[in-house]
């Protein structure tokens, strides 16, 4: 790739690296506190809290994610795209399923953003009608103004009023700039 490194592609830093490791820990402290009391939990055999990370964006979220977490827990990946191209507004398309059934099974939906709340809808929606024992939802960003579709959320670490477009920690434009540690704005020299 041509060009200067990753992080000078970044016109400003939203989120640094040490904000994003407290408040992960910080979710995770709540998490571990719900489940391992049984405040989420319905599932009375037991069984390991299931998380459920959506790719590609949820990846670095739900792998940091799910090492603060002391409880037992399996996870599990499921990957959706959202069309965006503005001709099926909300149209939400499958991209790869669960490996593994979630009936009768505590599951945590783990995302990176809720924006409009397509995604997310089409997910629970999806989820419940496998008839899982407990559904909750985790997201790092919760992009409160772009909201189109209601919906409840769980676990929230940071909402954003600003409707930047931004990137970093699993977050892309074309592609690009997942790998970035902190969540940033792109220069307008590097949006097409
Ligand atoms: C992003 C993000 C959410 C969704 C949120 O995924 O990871 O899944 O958009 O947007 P919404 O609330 O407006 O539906 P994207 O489709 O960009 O794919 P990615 O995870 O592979 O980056």
């Amino acid at each position: 790739m041509n060009g200067p490194p990753l992080a000078e592609r970044i016109e400003r830093v939203l989120f640094t690296d040490e904000e994003i490791d407290r408040r992960v820990g910080e979710l995770a402290a709540a998490i571990v506190d719900d489940y391992s009391t049984g405040g989420a939990s319905k599932d009375g055999e037991g069984r390991p809290l299931r998380l459920v990370c959506i790719l590609r964006g949820a990846l670095i979220f739900s792998a940091d994610l799910a090492r603060r977490l002391t409880i037992p827990v399996e996870y599990d990946l499921m990957s959706v795209s959202s069309y965006g191209n503005g001709t099926a507004p909300g149209a939400v398309r499958l991209v790869s399923d669960l490996a593994m059934p979630i009936e009768g099974r505590d599951v945590l939906i783990v995302e990176d953003i809720i924006d409009t709340g397509y995604t997310i809808d089409y997910l629970k929606r999806s989820l419940a009608a496998r008839r899982p024992a407990s559904l909750r939802v985790c997201t790092l960003i919760d992009k409160v103004s772009r909201r189109v579709i209601p919906t409840d959320i769980d676990y929230a670490g940071l909402p954003l009023e600003d409707d930047a477009f931004i990137v970093g920690y699993g977050m892309d434009y074309a592609e690009l700039y997942r790998n970035l540690p902190f969540i940033g704005v792109l220069k307008p020299e590097f949006v097409e």
